[in-house]
């Protein structure tokens, strides 16, 4: 393969092809972890290019921890950079085939559920659906015989504006929303329409595993943002916008998976300007909000938007009917044509039945009583599992709301051999290693503990204890 770079290109596209040359093959797991990398002498000879380019491509990479120098040795492959070999079982397709960390636990059928971030299919609206879809179909009778819009139906786009301004005060209009098969498919889309490789993006950490993998699909250049209980540090958020110039800063603020943490008010609206100062989009991925257990959460940043930077998916997912798979994407006008399109390739649009079945539900009294009810039985399994985890020494901040505990474990228990253990006794969990950007996060996992039952939950987690602590000797 004749790899060679043409010289009329730029010193910048040069810099850019070495450092996607290098990192591209680091990936595909062509050069392995703690493999020695070729000389910058000889690399710039086999690519044509200036020795000073591949050095400053490795330099990048370094800073990045994507490789590593030793002494006089030169300059090797960081661990963790590249796609596991298992998924380099078909070479020709899986070395442009990111993995999607969490469907493969997911994949794993366990019956102490702990990884599946939903709500237990017994609390959700069943029976209400199934009753309801006859009645849709002779309100719709041709509702299967066409696609629905791109943009989605415009009866349940005037609701969701409706219910937007009313909630959040958004300054939106029905064209300004458009329906998604779900935030994933949001997400990936968006991610699409606004990213090139190489661009930097901004991301939590740690943050929603999928999230990451869509941006590395994509050949982003991640750089992670750490999250706190109390929100960011937007000094460095600001250092980062004005160093790194992002194209988009990926959050999840509200309930935040797998944390937890609620970014305060105060936060959001310093971050929205910053994001105007720094032409910088934000993908605000909110599908939590409802979940709360005492007070309502802080608004979205979107209601704090002018410059319409600010791109906000709202998911009813969760909380309403997952398999329905429906979204809301709220977007300035300028960029509605742009989603349009990217939408348009995807699928032509979402399915209009599980439109038309949600619009009934959403519009309905039940739903209002459905969320009420709902917030206290998630809260009741929050409470159970809190319960049995103070038994130990595992730390973690509860949440006001959402899904998920993020416990911290001693950092001698081996995050592997943990899962390994438990997948064995029928228990999964995330761990919080596929959360991180940076592949670190070893000593910490993510429990759901709203997708089984009371019962369930207390047996599980009295079980993950217990072979934690085999394990370590002891529960620390
Ligand atoms: C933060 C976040 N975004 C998006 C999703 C995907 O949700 P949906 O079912 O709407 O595709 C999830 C699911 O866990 C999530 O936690």
């Amino acid at each position: 393969m004749d790899v060679r770079f043409s010289s009329r290109a730029s010193t910048q596209t040069l810099f850019a092809q070495v450092y996607e040359y290098i990192w591209t093959r680091i990936q595909r797991g062509e050069w392995k972890e703690h493999e020695k990398l070729p000389s910058v002498r000889l690399l710039a000879a086999e690519l044509n290019v200036h020795r000073l380019t591949v050095f400053k491509a490795y330099q990048l990479l370094k800073e990045e921890k994507k490789v590593y120098v030793k002494d006089k040795s030169g300059y090797y492959v960081h661990p963790g950079g590249a796609m596991p070999l298992d998924n380099l079982d078909s070479p020709i397709v899986s070395s442009y085939v990111q993995k999607s960390h969490l469907s493969e636990i997911h994949k794993v059928p366990v019956t102490y559920q702990f990884s599946y971030a939903l709500i237990d299919p017994n609390l959700l609206p069943n029976r209400f659906f199934s009753e309801y879809v006859k009645e849709i179909f002779d309100l719709y009778p041709k509702v299967l015989s066409s696609y629905s819009t791109v943009q989605g139906d415009e009866e349940l786009r005037e609701a969701l504006c409706r219910y937007f301004m009313d909630m959040h005060r958004f300054h939106l209009s029905p064209e300004d929303i458009m329906i998604t098969s779900g935030s994933q498919q949001a997400l990936d889309l968006l991610a699409r329409m606004l990213v090139q490789p190489r661009d930097a993006v901004l991301i939590e950490r740690p943050t929603y595993s999928a999230a990451i993998d869509i941006f590395r699909q994509l050949g982003a250049q991640l750089i992670p943002v750490e999250i706190h209980p109390n929100g960011y540090d937007l000094d460095q958020v600001e250092a980062y916008m004005k160093r790194y110039k992002p194209r988009l800063f990926y959050l999840n603020p509200t309930y935040h998976n797998p944390t937890g943490y609620t970014v305060p008010a105060e936060q959001r609206k310093q971050l929205v300007e910053l994001a105007e100062r720094y032409r910088c989009f934000v993908i605000e991925d909110d599908p939590f909000r409802d979940m709360y257990f005492e007070s309502e959460p802080p608004p979205p940043l979107f209601s704090y938007s002018v410059e319409g930077y600010v791109v906000y998916i709202r998911s009813f997912s969760k909380y309403v009917a997952p398999g329905l798979r429906i979204a809301a994407v709220c977007l300035h006008p300028s960029l509605v044509s742009h989603f349009f399109t990217v939408k348009s390739l995807a699928d032509n649009g979402s399915p209009l039945l599980n439109q038309k079945i949600f619009l009934h539900y959403f519009s309905s009294s039940r739903m209002q009583q459905h969320i009420e009810k709902l917030r206290t039985a998630l809260n009741v399994r929050k409470t159970i599992m809190e319960e049995e985890l103070s038994a130990t020494a595992w730390r973690w901040n509860s949440p006001a709301g959402g899904l998920n505990l993020w416990v911290k474990l001693p950092e001698s228990l081996s995050m592997e051999a943990l899962l390994a253990k438990s997948i064995e006794q029928s228990i999964s969990f995330v761990p919080g290693s596929i959360c991180d950007p940076l592949k670190e996060t070893k000593s910490w996992l993510r429990l759901s503990y709203s997708y089984i039952s009371e019962k369930q939950l207390r047996e599980g987690t009295k079980l993950l204890i217990s072979m934690a602590s085999e394990l370590a000797g002891t529960v620390e």
